[in-house]
């Protein structure tokens, strides 16, 4: 196949983005596929003269991308290229932002260009965690208590306060509603602290949540073409499952089984697979839980375009199940095709 791979982006989690670009990109070459790679946020391409990932430390070239995209908007350059043109099926290889949340989903359903993942629709809903939550609250899906506070509220910030207040006593969550990479969210402990978690939540996004907190384990479900995967546990290094635990090697564990009670995996799991089918996802997303200490799983967020790199916990998940990276990228490839 020829394969054009999108990854970079101007979003806040564009650096994790090139990782799992460089990720996918080699194991589609290994699968012997026509694999070409462009960065949406500058127009260019991501592969040296000699086929390696310019990022990669052994490549001559690394220098010649920036971490910070440099011509944001490039988007519509890309699709002039030959190399977007010739392609049969578009990897999107991207996290957070226009790449995650339906926008370049659209542009590729109104030029007719299969691409792996979610539509446009199951994209945006899955980004916008209040719209996820309503509709899965339909589907008799537990989740945490929530409010969502629109950025006009924000400027009255002693009445917003007191609004909080009256409904939420710390420890509560205070996050974006369209965030990823737990960027700009943070555990109110007490309120004198509200103040500044508003500030870093409303830096990031125009919506913002406040969450009840529930303390507990936190639980992951891959969900591959409906089919869930064995559930990993992530003992996160700090207390919540941030930024630096994300990404930093070794921060924090991952337990694939998770060794959890038998009831509770099985209500992970068929909330997951309630969760990919209502919201009309495709090809492979990422479903967060926390299970309480009473085991009872509580529903955070989809991610439709959850990480790829080869330590990711999708991977961990599909390997678990006996599925090895290159099987998992030729899979998610084919059903880009069959879409
Ligand atoms: N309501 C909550 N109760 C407990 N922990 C939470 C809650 N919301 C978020 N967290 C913590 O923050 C992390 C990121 O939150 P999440 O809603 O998954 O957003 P994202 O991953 O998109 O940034 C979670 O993995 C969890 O560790
Ligand atoms: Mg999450």
């Amino acid at each position: 196949m020829k394969i054009l791979v999108l990854a970079g982006g101007d979003s806040a989690e564009r650096e994790v983005s090139l990782a799992s670009g460089r990720a996918i990109t080699k194991s589609l070459q290994r699968l012997g596929h026509s694999v070409s790679v462009i960065d949406p946020a500058s127009g260019e391409t991501l592969l040296g003269q000699d086929g390696k990932f310019l990022l990669d430390k052994d490549t001559e070239s690394s220098s010649r991308i920036a971490l910070k995209p440099t011509n944001t908007g490039a988007l519509a350059a890309v699709l002039n290229t030959d190399d977007y043109n010739d392609a049969d099926i578009i990897f999107l290889g991207l996290h957070g932002g226009t790449g995650e949340d339906g926008t370049i989903q659209a542009l590729l359903d109104l030029a007719g260009k299969k691409y792996t993942g979610s539509s446009m629709l199951a994209s945006a809903i899955s980004m916008n965690k209040d719209i996820a939550k309503r509709i899965l609250k339909a589907e008799d899906i537990l989740t945490p208590d929530w409010m969502l506070v629109k950025r006009s509220k924000y400027a009255d910030l002693q009445a917003l306060h007191s609004e909080v207040l009256n409904r939420f006593s710390p420890p509560f969550i205070v996050k974006p509603n369209n965030g990823g990479s737990t960027v700009g969210l943070t555990l109110v402990k007490d309120k004198q602290t509200l103040a500044d978690a508003f500030r870093n939540a409303f830096d990031v996004t125009s919506e913002v949540l406040v969450e009840e907190y529930i303390k507990g384990r936190e639980i992951t479900a891959a969900v591959l073409d409906g089919k869930v995967l064995p559930l990993v546990e992530i003992v996160p290094a700090n207390e919540l499952y941030d930024y630096q635990c994300k990404y930093t090697k070794d921060e924090s564990e991952y337990i694939c089984p998770a060794k959890i009670p038998g009831g509770a995996a099985r209500r992970i799991q068929e909330m997951a697979g309630i969760a990919f089918e209502t919201i009309g996802c495709s090809g492979v997303a990422r479903v967060d839980f926390i299970l309480n200490d009473r085991n009872k799983p509580h529903f955070l967020e989809v991610n439709t375009l959850p990480g790829m790199t080869e330590l990711s916990l999708v991977p961990m998940a599909a390997k678990e199940a006996g599925i090895g990276f290159d099987d998992l990228m030729q899979r998610l490839c084919e059903l880009a095709i069959k879409k």
